[in-house]
C-alpha cells in the first residue's frame, strides 16, 4: 500500500469546436472497447473494458452554455471477456439534464460494432457529473469492469472561487476483487451487492499523492457496486465541503468525516499548509452494511512536499485560492431557493424488498414490470414545471442510494431532523441508510418524458430495483 503514485486521468479532446446559431459547441468521440492493465504488478493482466482503453475513462471539461455531442462507439466484442454477458451498451450522463433520448436509456441499447451519439446541453452550473454506462440487468458488469469516467462543467463563479487546473484533481474511488489469474471477480452470490477486497483510486491500489503545502480541491467520486465508505483523514483534521453532486453549496461546510454512497460526489478542499514534510492519509471506517477486508480501512495517501506553494495561476496572476477557504458560495442554482411551501404534491415510496419475488422495489414497482408494460408504467407523473416533496421510506437491513435522472434535488430532512451539513447542496443521489426516511424537495422539468429512478447499489439496480417517472405526460 501506498506504493504507487496516484494516475492521473487524462482529458478528453474535443475533435470539432465552433460556434453555430445555438452557441458555441465542442464534438467528443469515444470507443468502448477492452483492453488489459498491470493493476496488481506481478506480470498479472487485468482484462477491462473502458471508454478509450482507460478505466477510468477520459473527463470531459467544458464551460457551461458549450453543448457537447459525444459519439460512443461500441467496438467491444459480443460478450465481455471475463464475464460472458452481451456487451450491448448505454451510456448515461449521470447529473446532466439530457433529453429523454439523450438520457442513456437502460433499454435504449447500442450493439456491438455500432455508434450513438448523444448531446448534451451544458446549461447546468458548475459541476462534477460522470458518464457511465447504464444496460440494463448488466450495468454493475460493466461500470465496475471500467465503464465510467467524470464531466466536469465549469462556469464563472466557480472557477473565482475554488482551485483550478493540477489543484482541481479529479478522484474515483472503486472496490474490487481479483482472482489468482488477474482477472476481475464480481462474487454475486448473494444479491445485496458486490464488495472488493482492494481499494483502488482512479484505478491504482492505494496509491499516494504528492502534493504542495497549499490548499487543493477534490472531487471525489465513488463507482463502487455496492460499498459506501465513512471517509476520514488520518491527523483528525476536518476537510472542507463547496459542492454536492449538482454543484455549488450555498455556504462551505466542514465535517472529520463522512458517508459516501456510490454514485455521490463531493468536493472538498483540503488545506495542506503546515504539513510539508508529513503523509496524510485518507481512511475509510465502515458503514452499516457493508463487507470490509483487511485494508479496506485505508484509501489512498497524501505527502505533502517540503516545497514553497504555487501561489500564482499558469499566467502569473496571483492565486488566491492557494489559501482561501471561502464561507459563501453560490445562489447559482435554483433548487436550493425551493421552499417546501412551494410544493403542489407529495408522494411516498418505500424502499424494499419484496419478500414473497425476492425482488428489490422501490414504491412497490420493479424493472421488470416497467418492462412488462412495454416501458409504459410509471411511479410518478409530475406536471412540467412542478415542484414537490419526494418521501423514500427504507426498511431494515439494506441501505440504499437512491438516485433520480433530470433533476437536482435538496435533501430537507431525514427521520425528521436536518440532514448532515455536507449534503446541505444541490443532489441527484441521496442515501437513504438502514431505517432511514428521507424527504427531497424539487421541481421537475426542464424537459419532458420518461426518465429513470432506482438504487445506485447497482446490484440492487441490476436486480430491478429500478423504475420510471414521467415528466410533463399525464393525460388531459
Ligand atoms: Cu449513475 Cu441511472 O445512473
Ligand atoms: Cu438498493
Amino acid at each position: 500500500r501506498y506504493a504507487r503514485t496516484l494516475p492521473t486521468v487524462p482529458r478528453l479532446v474535443p475533435f470539432a469546436t465552433g460556434v453555430d446559431g445555438e452557441g458555441p459547441f465542442e464534438k467528443f468521440q469515444v470507443r468502448a472497447q477492452t483492453f488489459n492493465t498491470r493493476i496488481l504488478g506481478g506480470g498479472l493482466l487485468t482484462p477491462q473494458i473502458g471508454y478509450n482503453g482507460l478505466a477510468p475513462g477520459p473527463t470531459i471539461e467544458i464551460e457551461r452554455g458549450t453543448r457537447v455531442e459525444l459519439t460512443v462507439r461500441n467496438h467491444l466484442p459480443a460478450t465481455h471477456p471475463t464475464f460472458g454477458h452481451p456487451m450491448d451498451i448505454a451510456t448515461h450522463l449521470h447529473g446532466s439534464a439530457s433529453l429523454p433520448q439523450f438520457d442513456g436509456y437502460a433499454a435504449d441499447l447500442t450493439v456491438p460494432g455500432f455508434m450513438k451519439t448523444y448531446h448534451y446541453p451544458d446549461h447546468q452550473t458548475a459541476r462534477t457529473i460522470w458518464y457511465h454506462d447504464h444496460a440494463q440487468h448488466v450495468t454493475a458488469e460493466n461500470v465496475y469492469s471500467g465503464l465510467n469516467a467524470h464531466y466536469h462543467i465549469h462556469d464563472e463563479e466557480e472557477r473565482a472561487l475554488l482551485p483550478q487546473g493540477e489543484f482541481d484533481v479529479a478522484l474515483t474511488v472503486d472496490d474490487a476483487q481479483f482472482a489468482a489469474d488477474g482477472r476481475l471477480m464480481f462474487d454475486h452470490r448473494e444479491d445485496s451487492g458486490v464488495w472488493g477486497d482492494v481499494i483502488l483510486m482512479n484505478g491504482a491500489p492505494w496509491p499516494v499523492m504528492r502534493v504542495e503545502p497549499r490548499i487543493y480541491r477534490f472531487r471525489l467520486l465513488n463507482t463502487c457496486v455496492s460499498r459506501s465508505f465513512r471517509f476520514r483523514l488520518s491527523n483528525g483534521m476536518p476537510v472542507t465541503f463547496v459542492a454536492t453532486d449538482g454543484g455549488l453549496m450555498p455556504r462551505s461546510r466542514q465535517a472529520l468525516s463522512w458517508r459516501h454512497s456510490p454514485a455521490e460526489r463531493y468536493e472538498f478542499l483540503i488545506d495542506f499548509r503546515g504539513f510539508a514534510g508529513r503523509r496524510i492519509e485518507l481512511l475509510n471506517s465502515s458503514n452499516d452494511n457493508n463487507r470490509d477486508f483487511d485494508f479496506t480501512d485505508k484509501v489512498m495517501a497524501f505527502d505533502v512536499l517540503p516545497v514553497p506553494p504555487t501561489t500564482t495561476r499558469p499566467d502569473g496572476s496571483p492565486d488566491p485560492t492557494w489559501n482561501t477557504i471561502p464561507g459563501d458560495l453560490s445562489t447559482g442554482n435554483a433548487v436550493m431557493a425551493l421552499d417546501p411551501a412551494d410544493a403542489v404534491r407529495e408522494r411516498r415510496f418505500r424502499v424494499k424488498r419484496d419478500d414473497a419475488t425476492n425482488v428489490w422495489e422501490l414504491g412497490e414497482l420493479s424493472w421488470f414490470d416497467i418492462v412488462d408494460s412495454g416501458y409504459q408504467r410509471v411511479m410518478a407523473d409530475p406536471g412540467l414545471g412542478d415542484t414537490e416533496i419526494w418521501e423514500f421510506e427504507g426498511g431494515d437491513g439494506w441501505f440504499h442510494p437512491i438516485h433520480i435522472h433530470l433533476v437536482d434535488f435538496k435533501v430537507l430532512t431525514r427521520n425528521g431532523v436536518p440532514v448532515f451539513d455536507y449534503e446541505q447542496g444541490p443532489k441527484d443521489t441521496v442515501y437513504v441508510g438502514e431505517n432511514e426516511t428521507v424527504r427531497l424537495l424539487m421541481n421537475f422539468g426542464p424537459h419532458r418524458g420518461r426518465y429513470m429512478v432506482h438504487c445506485h447499489n447497482l446490484s440492487h439496480e441490476d436486480h430491478a430495483m429500478m423504475t420510471q417517472y414521467s415528466v410533463g405526460l399525464q393525460p388531459g
